[in-house]
């Protein structure tokens, strides 16, 4: 496309953004040229839903106020549940929940959190030491086990239970298998669960034993953890054939954590009763010891931040590469059940919403850059869940009482949704690289990163992210082997690289139509500055 060209597919796309609105996103000087080839035809794996996956945790306004408002709130609501939530959750098609931590989930006996509400004990949150001064921090253990599944049913999702390792007992792990899992009118635990409102069983499979056994879930070396793990699973009631997921490595230390990896598989070895289906990974892009802000940065803080984020492609393969020593056929998947920016603290969205931060386009970019990084390795990964998803860091929604909006990392999940359960196919970027200027000094970045994959109508779906601050990109998509014959397309772009979505401002950021045009074989388009975008191409 000439310049002309460019300027014109601009302005229409700034029109097509919600009436009244100023254009998102704005002419830069020289536009790079990138071919970008897609092969549909070739095999590649399946890209699990679970990779689109959620994690949930008593911390903050998580919970209280973000998931939970309770049966007698004037915000609207299923069963105490937020409704806006449980509809935009249906709406992205939300796969699987992981719940109550995290931290809190080896403090938490689920006994607390069953029974009649106004009987359940107030317990002690791991988190309340780090809750400001006059708010309460305290668990009332209003939301439980029950109030989790009806969420799960109510969204689609799967449940996820981290079980309790830290300070919890191996009985007590095994009695929530049973509560949760075995049918009424056998065990007394599903008759109880019964009683308690659920007469069918929750058929929970995936079960986490423990979280970050390494750090709060018990300060543990990797010897010691796989002693417990051991204990954890060998006698684990078996209802349902359950997914168990022992505790990995802190991908974001500065040597992936690979000693733990490597320390915890050495010490399985000849533990044949006891199966390890997931690895958990956790990678946060970990500025809290740095002077980063999350609402407003500069451009060397905007390329940092996805410089840090595309870290993870290696921490996930260095420690892949090392379950791989001990495990040839990799029957143990790697669980990446926590992943996100983590700033400094100081700009909490609400009074007590710990560990809650404003999120940005920034954050977007980052969402779609990690998203094509887990497609790439579908065949590596069994799930992967965001931290945290409403309240909390890399949050998709911020919800205060009556006030609830999206924010840019909500749009990419809802552009990536047709990724999900669909065939990874191979795509290449071109030779194109760029030089940033990122805090650390000059680096090299891709002008454009994106996956590609098929779903079983035929039709292939492109996401394609171009993170410079300065140049959009001239974009050829070309299919290798096949016809496109229909295309549309949507994009998430806004000409300042500080953008979110407020109480005040709620559709600040959001998505808008793209314009593409077919071209013999493939689709051309252009990609605005510091965007993303995916393409729905039908192919003949
Ligand atoms: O997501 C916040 C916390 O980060 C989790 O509770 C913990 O597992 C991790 O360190």
């Amino acid at each position: 496309m000439n310049r002309r060209g460019f300027l014109e597919a601009l302005a229409l796309t700034g029109a097509a953004t919600l009436a009244g609105a100023r254009p998102r996103f704005a002419a830069a000087q020289s536009v790079p040229d990138v071919e970008v080839v897609v092969r549909p035809r070739q095999p590649g794996a399946t890209i699990a839903p679970h990779l689109y996956g959620h994690f949930i945790e008593h911390l903050g306004g998580v919970i209280y106020d973000g998931v939970w408002v309770g049966r007698d709130s004037r915000i609207a609501n299923v069963d105490g549940i937020r409704k806006a939530f449980i509809d935009d959750m249906k709406a992205i098609g939300a796969p699987v929940f992981r719940w109550p931590g995290g931290c809190f989930a080896d403090g938490y006996h689920w006994r607390d959190g069953i029974g009649p509400s106004v009987r359940r004990p107030r317990t002690y949150n791991f988190w309340q030491t780090s809750t400001p001064e006059g708010v309460r921090g305290f668990e009332t253990n209003q939301f439980g086990t029950h109030e989790f599944m009806r969420l799960c049913h109510l969204t689609g999702a799967e449940p996820y239970l981290a079980g309790n390792v830290g300070s919890g007992t191996v009985q007590e792990f095994h009695e929530w298998v049973d509560y949760c899992n075995a049918p009424a009118g056998t065990l007394s635990l599903a008759d109880e669960r019964a009683r308690n409102g659920d007469v069918h069983p929750f058929n929970v499979q995936y079960w986490g034993v423990g979280n970050e056994s390494w750090g709060c879930g018990g300060d543990m070396t990797p010897q010691e953890y796989a002693q417990r793990y051991r204990q954890f699973v060998t006698q684990f009631p078996t209802h349902t054939r359950p997914f168990l997921i022992a505790t990995g490595p802190r991908g974001h230390s500065a040597d992936r954590d690979v000693g733990w990896t490597s320390g915890f598989f050495e010490a399985m070895q000849g533990g044949r009763r006891s199966r390890v289906d997931g690895f958990s990974l956790h990678f946060y892009t970990d500025f809290r010891q740095t002077g980063f802000r999350a609402a407003t940065f500069t451009p060397k803080e905007w390329y940092s931040v996805l410089l840090k984020g595309i870290g993870i492609e290696r921490a996930m393969l260095e420690n892949w590469e090392i379950m791989g020593r001990f495990d040839a056929e990799h029957r143990t998947k790697l669980v990446v059940d926590e992943w996100g920016n983590w700033y400094p603290p100081g700009e909490e969205i609400a009074p007590g919403f710990t560990i809650s931060q404003p999120i940005t386009l920034r954050d977007g970019l980052h969402t779609a850059l990690t998203f094509d990084i887990f497609n790439r390795h579908a065949d590596k990964i069994a799930m992967a869940n965001v931290a945290q998803t409403i309240n909390c860091l890399h949050s998709l929604f911020l919800a205060h009482e009556d006030a609830f909006v999206r924010t840019p990392v909500y749009y990419v999940f809802q552009m990536y949704r047709s990724h999900m359960s669909g065939r990874l196919v191979p795509i290449e970027m071109g030779e194109t690289e760029q030089t940033v200027t990122a805090e650390e000094g000059a680096a090299r970045m891709a002008v454009v990163y994106g996956s590609a994959s098929v779903n079983a109508a035929r039709t292939l779906t492109v996401t394609l992210t171009n993170p410079s601050l300065e140049a959009p990109v001239n974009a050829r998509v070309r299919l290798d082997g096949a016809q496109a014959i229909e295309v549309t397309g949507q994009v998430l772009a806004h000409d300042d690289r500080q953008a979110a979505n407020t109480f005040v401002r709620p559709t600040e950021v959001s998505l808008a139509p793209i314009r593409q045009t077919i071209d013999g074989q493939g689709v051309r388009l252009t990609i605005p500055k510091q965007a993303v975008v995916s393409l729905s191409i039908r192919m003949a």
